[in-house]
């Protein structure tokens, strides 16, 4: 214990997103290490990040690290894989506490599990352009083939709740069909967005196709990142205690309604802060 203050270990993660989509990381932390507190701020103001430019993302994602320093998180989970792929590069070497980001867990397993070293990454253009699943996949399988897709449109239907949806089918469609021609055996769900729909591209996919889940990698690398670090929490924390605590840069009751229809621990609040102030 420093002072009055929790030791290290029962200090919060801080979990970052443009907006909502990070939340399909937060749930694989709740469920794969339930005893960690979280703090998450999605950036619903300033989202899409997958259309921005590199010198924004990493301005966005330096202030929202600032914020969440001030909340005294012990890591730091870039949810975001436009962020991971944009940012992480050039804000790991600022910060002193652990940080991870979506992108090399979900490169390692896409490496690790394919059978015939074709590879397809779908995600947001910045993602894609950024062509880092390639680089990380084949740093560690380096006669794989990476194929990347950008998929923008995927975001907006997701949000729009389309999850099972004919229109959502068809535009899957057409957008992976290049991919089902190219004859890959494994794709990377590349956006925080696109677990949510992840029966829809297993289906036009087919069952060949092994689908790999960067948020459930996360969170397992994050789990393993912490007993290495000596950092997991081993006092469970108590009900009400704040255990998660949700924050947003704009519209707070489309966020918490979005959370609410994915995750069934309840979220019943999520606090505006301006992030242009950090
Ligand atoms: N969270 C973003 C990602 O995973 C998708 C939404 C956006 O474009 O900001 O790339």
């Amino acid at each position: 214990m420093q002072g009055n203050r929790p030791s290290r270990s029962e200090a919060p993660i801080g979990v970052f997103d443009s907006g909502v989509g990070g939340l399909t990381v937060v749930r694989e932390i709740m469920r794969q290490i339930p005893d960690e507190r979280i703090v998450y701020f999605g950036d619903t103001a300033r989202v899409p990040y997958g259309s921005k430019s590199k010198d924004t993302i990493i301005r966005y994602s330096r202030q929202i690290i600032r914020f969440l320093r001030q909340q005294d998180v012990k890591a730091i989970v870039v949810a975001c894989n436009t962020a991971s792929a944009q940012a992480l590069d050039e804000i790991e070497k600022e910060i002193e506490i652990p940080i991870i980001g979506v992108v090399k867990p979900g490169a390692k397993v896409a490496a690790e599990v394919t059978r015939n070293g074709k590879i397809g990454v779908i995600g947001t253009e910045g993602t894609v352009g950024s062509r880092i699943y390639s680089r990380y996949i084949k740093e560690l399988n380096p006669s794989a083939e990476v194929l990347g897709k950008a998929c923008p449109l995927f975001v907006p239907l997701v949000e729009e709740g389309l999850l099972h949806d004919p229109v959502t089918d068809e535009i899957a469609m057409r957008y992976l069909s290049s991919l089902i021609d190219s004859g890959i055996d494994t794709l990377v769900l590349g956006c925080t967005h696109y677990p949510l729909i992840r029966s829809t591209v297993g289906k036009v996919m087919g069952d060949g196709v092994t689908l790999v889940n960067p948020a459930y990698e996360t969170a397992r690398e994050l789990r393993e990142m912490l007993v290495r670090e000596n950092l997991q929490n081993t006092v469970k924390p108590e009900l009400g205690s704040n255990q998660y605590q949700f924050f947003v840069s704009d519209a707070a009751d489309k966020f918490i309604r979005f959370a609410n229809s994915i995750i069934k621990y309840g979220i019943l609040s999520a606090k505006i802060i301006n992030i242009e102030e950090y």
